[in-house]
């Protein structure tokens, strides 16, 4: 039985209720967060939670998500998850229901917050090592999507897009900038160094992102961020995507035409391996304390 948390609750799936004035199901006006765990312990959830709060106060949802950390923790537990390998908690706030009108609710509007838990799996090797494909689909997004909201639209769109031609993802370019996938963070290497897109509003700064640059520094891998051209691409000698649910994915054809020599590049490896060792440390770190 899948266990969720609506609203203080934790509760069976099939008993969870949302109102139809709910301003996330009729306005998309909410904001969410999907963070790993590896073996029951959770990777980067500070760092999530400080990104969600600082969305809700752009938004004006007043929220504390100081309670969030336990309800994350009981939740995967509730869900018998404390061992899984590889799990995630996804976790939306909204406004809450309230009759429909463009301007917020006024008066005392309580948020929505509903979460639920899950496991999952990374490619296997075989898979990973072919690498992934992509084409380069416009950005339709708003100019804030360094706010995770929930108008997911655009991205479902592209990611679509991405599918309908067999590809793996899609990167979203706009005014000629590649500017990252559908729901990952896209970086280029270019003469060894691995380049991404400067934190601006028109990325989500991404927790692997983050933390692939902070390993990348340690390690001394070169590392640049500064917008990549759609027409660089061609001249990429590795692409590859980070995120949440992707790790370090390596992109190995864009547009049909292949990535330098169409294998998984050595900076990619490095900076998975980075990656997994980074996750594996905080794991055993938390086991041992
Ligand atoms: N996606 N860019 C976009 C547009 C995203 O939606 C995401 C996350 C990322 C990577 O962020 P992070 O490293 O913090 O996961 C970048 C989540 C996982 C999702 O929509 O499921």
């Amino acid at each position: 039985m899948t266990t969720v948390f609506l609203n203080g609750a934790f509760i069976p799936k099939s008993e969870a209720m949302i109102s139809v004035d709910d301003r996330g199901f009729l306005l998309g006006d909410g904001l969410y967060e999907v963070t790993p765990f590896y073996g029951g312990v959770p990777f980067g959830l500070d760092r999530h939670l400080a990104r969600l709060a600082r969305g809700l106060e752009w938004i004006r949802i007043a929220y504390d998500v100081e309670s969030l950390e336990a309800m994350h923790r009981e939740l995967l537990t509730r869900n018998g998850l404390e061992n899984a390998e590889r799990s995630m908690v996804y976790m939306q706030i909204t406004r809450g229901a309230a009759p429909r009108t463009h301007y917020f609710p006024e008066g005392d509007v309580t948020p929505t917050i509903f979460a639920s838990a899950k496991a999952w799996s990374r490619p296997t090797d075989e898979v990973w090592n072919r690498g992934f494909r992509a084409i380069t689909v416009p950005d339709r997004r708003w100019s804030r999507v360094d706010v995770k909201t929930i108008c997911l639209l655009p991205n479902a769109m592209a990611f679509q897009a991405a599918r309908d031609v067999g590809a793996d993802d899609a990167i979203l370019v706009r005014d000629g900038v590649a500017i990252e996938g559908a729901h990952q963070n896209f970086w280029g290497v270019f003469g060894g160094t691995a380049v991404t897109h400067p934190k601006t509003g028109h990325i989500l700064p991404g927790i692997t992102r983050g933390v692939v640059l902070e390993e990348a520094h340690a390690a001394g891998v070169p590392v640049e961020e500064r917008p990549i051209q759609v027409e660089e691409l061609i001249d990429a000698e590795e692409l590859f995507f980070t995120g949440t649910t992707g790790e370090v994915r390596p992109v190995v054809e864009v547009d049909g035409r292949a990535v330098g020599d169409g294998r998984v590049g050595p900076v990619t490896r490095r900076l998975s391996d980075l990656l997994l060792a980074r996750i594996e440390a905080t794991r055993d770190a938390a086991k041992a304390g």
